[in-house]
C-alpha cells in the first residue's frame, strides 16, 4: 500500500506535487557541492542561492502551467494570489538553504496543498536519501510503501528532539537560546538540523519525538503540519493553544512527550 489521496482534485494536485519535487530535488543533487552564486536576504546569515530560484521557477512553473487558477505562495516571492482561488500551493523550493551552501547534506523541497484554508496535501522531498514524504488529508503520511506512525515515547529524558534557530537570532532577545539550553539539560539528545520541513517529517516519522521552533514561515511547516498530523502527532503553539498555520509558533511532537517538551521551553517565562 502507499499514498492515494480520495479525491480527483487532490489526487492531480499530489500527483504534480511529487513530480515538481523530485524535478527541483534532481536540479538540488545535480548542484549540490559545486560553485553557487549565493547572495543575502534579510540578514547577512540568511541566504539565497541561483538553485533555491532555479527550483522556485520550475515548481511554480509547472503548477501553472497544468492548475492556473490556483495560488501560489512561493518563498522566493513567485506568483502571487489568485483570489478566490479554491487551491493554494505553499512552496518552499529549497528547505536548508545554509545547509546547502554549505555543502551539508540536509535539505528538500517542501510543497503543501490547502483547499479553502485547510491542509489537503504535501510532499516533502530529500534529494540526496531519496525520501519522499506524502500525505494526504484522512489518508496518512507515508514514506514510500510504508505508513508513518509518530514514535511511542513518554519521557522526555530518554526523547531525541529538533529545534532551530531562526535568522535574526544574534540580534533578538527571543532566540530560543535559553529553552534549547533546558532541553539540552532535560532530554536524551537535541539536533539542530537546518530544515523545518524535514524535522517536521522526522517527528512523523518517529526519528524525533518532538520539535519546536519559532518564527518560521508558512512555507517552512505546509506540508509538515500534514505529515505530523497524519501520523498521529500534536501540534500547538508554545503556550499549548492551537497551531498556527503561519508556523511563527511550533511545537510538533508524539503527543506523549507533549506537555513535558511545553514545560521544558516554557520554564523561565516565555518560549525563549
Ligand atoms: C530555514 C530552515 C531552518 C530553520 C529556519 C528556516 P530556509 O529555511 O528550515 O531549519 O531553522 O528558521 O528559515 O531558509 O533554509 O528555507
Ligand atoms: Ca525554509
Ligand atoms: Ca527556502
Amino acid at each position: 500500500m502507499s499514498l492515494v489521496a480520495n479525491e480527483p482534485a487532490i489526487a492531480q494536485r499530489l500527483h504534480l506535487a511529487r513530480q515538481l519535487a523530485r524535478g527541483a530535488g534532481a536540479l538540488q543533487r545535480a548542484r549540490y557541492e559545486t560553485d553557487l552564486t549565493i547572495a543575502t536576504k534579510s540578514r547577512s546569515i540568511d541566504l539565497v542561492t541561483e538553485v533555491d530560484r532555479a527550483c522556485e521557477a520550475l515548481i511554480v512553473d509547472g503548477i501553472g502551467s497544468v492548475f492556473a487558477g490556483d495560488a501560489i505562495l512561493a518563498e522566493e516571492g513567485g506568483r502571487g494570489a489568485g483570489p478566490g482561488a479554491e487551491f493554494r500551493w505553499v512552496v518552499d523550493p529549497l528547505d536548508g538553504t545554509t545547509n546547502f551552501a554549505h555543502g551539508f547534506p540536509r535539505f528538500c523541497v517542501s510543497i503543501g496543498i490547502e483547499r479553502r484554508g485547510e491542509r489537503v496535501a504535501g510532499i516533502v522531498f530529500d534529494p540526496l536519501l531519496d525520501e519522499c514524504f506524502e500525505a494526504a488529508r484522512g489518508r496518512g503520511a507515508w514514506l514510500g510503501n510504508r505508513r508513518l506512525a509518530v514514535s511511542r515515547e513518554t519521557e522526555l529524558a530518554r526523547g531525541l528532539f529538533a529545534t532551530g534557530f531562526a535568522y535574526d537570532v544574534h540580534d533578538s532577545a527571543d532566540d530560543n537560546l535559553a529553552a534549547f539550553a533546558r532541553v539540552v539539560n532535560s532530554a536524551r539528545g537535541i539536533r539542530r538540523d537546518g530544515s523545518a520541513a524535514l524535522d517536521l517529517c522526522y517527528v512523523a516519522a518517529g526519528r524525533v519525538d518532538g520539535y519546536w521552533e519559532r518564527k518560521l514561515n508558512p512555507w517552512d511547516v505546509a506540508a509538515g503540519f500534514l505529515m505530523v498530523e497524519e501520523a498521529g502527532g500534536r501540534l500547538t503553539g508554545s503556550e499549548g493553544g492551537a497551531i498556527d498555520a503561519s508556523g511563527r509558533d511550533v511545537v510538533a511532537t508524539n503527543g506523549l512527550v507533549h506537555e513535558a517538551l511545553l514545560a521544558a521551553i516554557r520554564t523561565g517565562g516565555g518560549a525563549t
